[in-house]
Parts: structure tokens; C-alpha cells; sequence
């Protein structure tokens, strides 16, 4: 591994001093795997990526196991993680029952998953989006009252592989919603990644407008196109400071054919170091994590930066 080739840095204007990795390639990267991971590789996986500095790692979800069975083991995965020091450990839930299950093992940070689609609320919930609305209203509310910190992710908020294009204004009013519903932050989500920068642009101005805060609101691209980094750069110059990313660029939805991996968390803590902004990341342990976690995957990661930092003759 190499350790000399880091980024010079070169600060540009108007970026945040700090950004806040929101890295989720324990959820939504080994959702998507073909095989299951061994709970103990899952485990060891989540404490490598914390000594590697990462301090906000989604752990697992409680949804349905037949729906995803490759996280069917979170109970059996979170306490293992759970104590972990300084780590916040975000969970998915769908519903009641997955609230339930979350508190019941002291999951202090939740996130529900609504959708900016009909017909990705339909594949990923099994309700319109009415409906799933409906349902995450008591238990934001409920994990609210327990204490906890409650993210809003919206997916399908650029485009959509069964509808198309997805007005602005749809994406809107589920953002609004979550928010009015408590959630503390909202993560805007590129599912299939066909984001482009104006676009994103255009969407947090028009989120501003409607009254939701900039520093409420993380992005979550997926690098199907190549424009996960671009897209990234464009919402922190719009003041963005919360970016989901996913080791090694792990990551797709089984629920949506068309996504790819989630941005690579060493591409991006590639371009944040050389824009001379904190991470608080150490990207060769976050690169040996990725490394190993090929080798357990049995494929190459497909993130540049680790393939460039894992080569030690380039
Ligand atoms: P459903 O079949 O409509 O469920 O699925 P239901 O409410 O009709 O219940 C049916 C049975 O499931 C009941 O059991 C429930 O108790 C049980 P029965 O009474 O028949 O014996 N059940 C559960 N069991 C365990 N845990 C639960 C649970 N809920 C119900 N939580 C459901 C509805 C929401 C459950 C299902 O559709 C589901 O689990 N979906 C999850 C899909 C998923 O995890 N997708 C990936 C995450 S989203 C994503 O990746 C996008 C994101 O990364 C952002 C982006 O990129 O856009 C976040
Ligand atoms: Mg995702």
C-alpha cells in the first residue's frame, strides 16, 4: 500500500472547511451483494472503517429478510458494533417493525427510506408513496421520543429507471414531508446515478426555497454515469457538508436494476484532501479495508482510488 502518493493540496474558494463522510458500505453496499457476508467479516468490516476515521457508518437495516436477506443478520450484527466509541451507527427501518427491532437493541440513530417515485415506492416498500409516508409518520415520531436522530432518505430524486425524469417538485414535497414528519436530515438519493451538477444545483435551490436548510441535507450519489464526484463538488458549493459514500464503491439498490455502486469513499476523501478539506479519514487504512473486503467479495473494487493506491508499482 503505497503511502506517499496523497494529494497536493491545492484549497479552492467557497467549499466547506469540513465535510462530514456519511459512509454507508456496510448497508447499502453489502445489500446488494449476491452471496452473504459472514456477520463476522460484516462486523470486522464496520470496526476497520471506524479505525480508519470514519465517525457516521450505517450499520445495517431491519427490514423485511426476505426482502434483503443479505442483512437478514441485524440482529445478530449490531450488538457487535454497537459499542463502538465515537461512532455514530445509523440503521435502516421500513416501518413499525423495524423500529421495534432497531430499539430494541439500543439504535440511537435511525433512518426511514421514502421515495420521490410511485414505482419505486411500489418495488422498495410494496405502498405508494402516500402510504409509506403514512407509515413512517409514528414511527419518526416514536423514534423521536426515544431519543433517537432520524434521517429522511428520499431515492429516485433525479431520475427514475421505470418513470423517467422526476419533477423537482415531486422530490419537494417528500422532502417536505419528512421534514415536517421530524426527521432531523434528509438524504437527497441519485439511485441509479444520472444526476448531472445543474441538476443538483437546481434541486437544493428549489429546496431552499420551500423552507428546508442546507446544512439539513446530505447527498447520496451512486456513480453508475462517472458523475458522483461532480455532483458531489456541486452540492458543496451550494454549502452541502454531509456526503454518503461507500467504501471501495460498493453498493447498488436490489430494488432498482440500474444502480451501481455508491461514490467510491476514497474518491471522494481523494478530492476532499486535495481541496483541503477535513475528513478526519486516514485513506490508506480506509484503502487496506477496501482491499480486504475485495478479497473477502472475491472481485476488485470498483474505485479508482483504490485501485491506484493498491498498486504499489504505478
Ligand atoms: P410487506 O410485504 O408489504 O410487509 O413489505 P407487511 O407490512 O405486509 O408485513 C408482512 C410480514 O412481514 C408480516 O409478517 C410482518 O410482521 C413482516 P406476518 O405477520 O405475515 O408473519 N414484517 C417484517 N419483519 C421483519 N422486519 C420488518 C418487517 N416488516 C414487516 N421490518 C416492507 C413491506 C417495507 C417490510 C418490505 O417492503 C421491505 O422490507 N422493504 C425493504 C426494501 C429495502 O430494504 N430496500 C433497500 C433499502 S433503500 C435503498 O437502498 C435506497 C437508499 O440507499 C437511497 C438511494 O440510493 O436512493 C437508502
Ligand atoms: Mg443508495
Amino acid at each position: 500500500m503505497s503511502t506517499e502518493r496523497l494529494p497536493m493540496v491545492v484549497p479552492a474558494s467557497g467549499l466547506p472547511d469540513r465535510v462530514r463522510i456519511y459512509e454507508v458500505g456496510a448497508r447499502d453496499g453489502l445489500q446488494n451483494e449476491k452471496g452473504a457476508v459472514p456477520t463476522e467479516v460484516k462486523a470486522e468490516f464496520i470496526h476497520r472503517l471506524a479505525d480508519a476515521g470514519l465517525t457516521t457508518v450505517e450499520a445495517t437495516s431491519f427490514v423485511h429478510p426476505k426482502w434483503v436477506p443479505q442483512l437478514a443478520d441485524a440482529e445478530q450484527l449490531f450488538p457487535r458494533v454497537r459499542d463502538l466509541p465515537g461512532v455514530e451507527l445509523p440503521v435502516l427501518v421500513p416501518n413499525q417493525r423495524g423500529l421495534d427491532r432497531a430499539l430494541a437493541l439500543g439504535a440511537d440513530r435511525i433512518a426511514v427510506f421514502a421515495s420521490a417515485t410511485e414505482s419505486f415506492a411500489k418495488a422498495n416498500l410494496n405502498r405508494t408513496v402516500d402510504e409509506s409516508l403514512a407509515v413512517f409518520e409514528p414511527v419518526v415520531r416514536q423514534a423521536k421520543d426515544a431519543g433517537a436522530h432520524v434521517r429522511g432518505y428520499v431515492s429516485m430524486c433525479f431520475g427514475d429507471p421505470w418513470e423517467g425524469a422526476v419533477p423537482l417538485h415531486q422530490v419537494a414535497r417528500v422532502c417536505t414531508a419528512l421534514r415536517n414528519m421530524g426527521c432531523d436530515e434528509l438524504s437527497l438519493g441519485d439511485t441509479i446515478g444520472v444526476a448531472t451538477p445543474g441538476h443538483v444545483q437546481e434541486l437544493l435551490n428549489l429546496l431552499n426555497e420551500e423552507g428546508v436548510p442546507t446544512d439539513e441535507i446530505g447527498v447520496h450519489f451512486h456513480d453508475t454515469y462517472g458523475q458522483a464526484l461532480a455532483n458531489t463538488h456541486a452540492a458543496l458549493e451550494h454549502g452541502v457538508t454531509t456526503v454518503d459514500a461507500s467504501a471501495g464503491g460498493l453498493g447498488g439498490c436490489p430494488y432498482a436494476k440500474s444502480a451501481t455502486g455508491n461514490l467510491a469513499t476514497e474518491d471522494l476523501v481523494w478530492m476532499l484532501h486535495g481541496l483541503g478539506i477535513e475528513t478526519g479519514v486516514d485513506l490508506d487504512r480506509l484503502t487496506a479495508t477496501s482491499v480486504w473486503m475485495a478479497a473477502h467479495l472475491d472481485r476488485p473494487s470498483p474505485s479508482r482510488t483504490v485501485r491506484a493506491l493498491s498498486h504499489k508499482d504505478q
